[in-house]
């Protein structure tokens, strides 16, 4: 007769390579973490732009800059995380929806550093360095140049409303999988444990 040693309540089972039930809690935060601030910096986009110039444009502004640099930073410890670490498999789907999904998130990590990236460039060469919270200066990787400037300013802008297409395409898709194809889809990326995670100890 085989025994097997019962596991420690504190003990954790062996390193594997097999394919995870759910995201792992640092891509969770990281998921909704910049979700968050994507949203909010796009609201804030929208809306200061409308102003007039002001203390409080100005304010806006900058709040948006260090969003933006938070979302490049946040974005690249998360693709360093993904590039690490296996995400759980597709559920269930057809195949031209699995690539659609794919090509949905693969298109989603180009925009998370394009986005900021564009932005960037277009400050320094409108002549407005960025400097982070206040006490980081960053360096300008283009030239001051007004026409320069001119030419960026509307790329910085398709490329946000492109990620925020691309957001609502995403977003519905996983409410399709919540409530229409019923396969826990959502439950991979919430925060807090699921049953099946309990018990595998993810
Ligand atoms: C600005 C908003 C959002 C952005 C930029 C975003 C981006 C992403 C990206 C890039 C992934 C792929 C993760 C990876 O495999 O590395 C992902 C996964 C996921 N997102 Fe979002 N997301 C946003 C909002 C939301 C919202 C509001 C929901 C829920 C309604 C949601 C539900 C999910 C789910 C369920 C997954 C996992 C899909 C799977 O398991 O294959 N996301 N998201």
């Amino acid at each position: 007769m085989r025994h097997t040693a019962p596991l420690a309540s504190n003990a954790r089972p062996p390193m594997t390579t097999a394919t995870p039930a759910r995201y792992t809690r640092t891509a969770i935060a990281l998921h909704w973490v910049l979700a968050l601030a994507i949203i909010c910096s796009f609201g804030f986009g929208l809306y200061m732009t409308g102003l007039s110039f002001s203390p409080q444009r100005v304010k806006l502004y900058n709040w948006h800059k260090w969003a933006g640099i938070c979302i490049l930073t946040l974005s690249a410890l998360r693709l360093l995380w993904r590039l690490t670490h296996k995400p759980p498999a597709d559920p269930p789907m057809p195949a031209w929806q699995a690539r659609a999904a794919h090509a949905t998130h693969g298109l989603l990590y180009v925009l998370f550093f394009a986005v900021p990236l564009v932005g960037w460039a277009y400050s320094s060469a409108a002549g407005f360095p960025i400097v982070v919270f206040g006490v980081l200066p960053l360096p300008d990787f283009v030239p001051v140049d007004k026409a320069l400037a001119d030419a960026i300013k509307p790329f910085h802008k398709y490329l946000a409303y492109a990620l925020a297409a691309l957001v609502l395409v995403h977003v519905g898709a996983a409410l399709k999988h919540q409530f229409l194809d019923r396969d826990g889809l959502l439950s991979r990326m919430w925060p807090g444990r699921t049953r099946a995670a309990r018990i595998t100890r993810i």
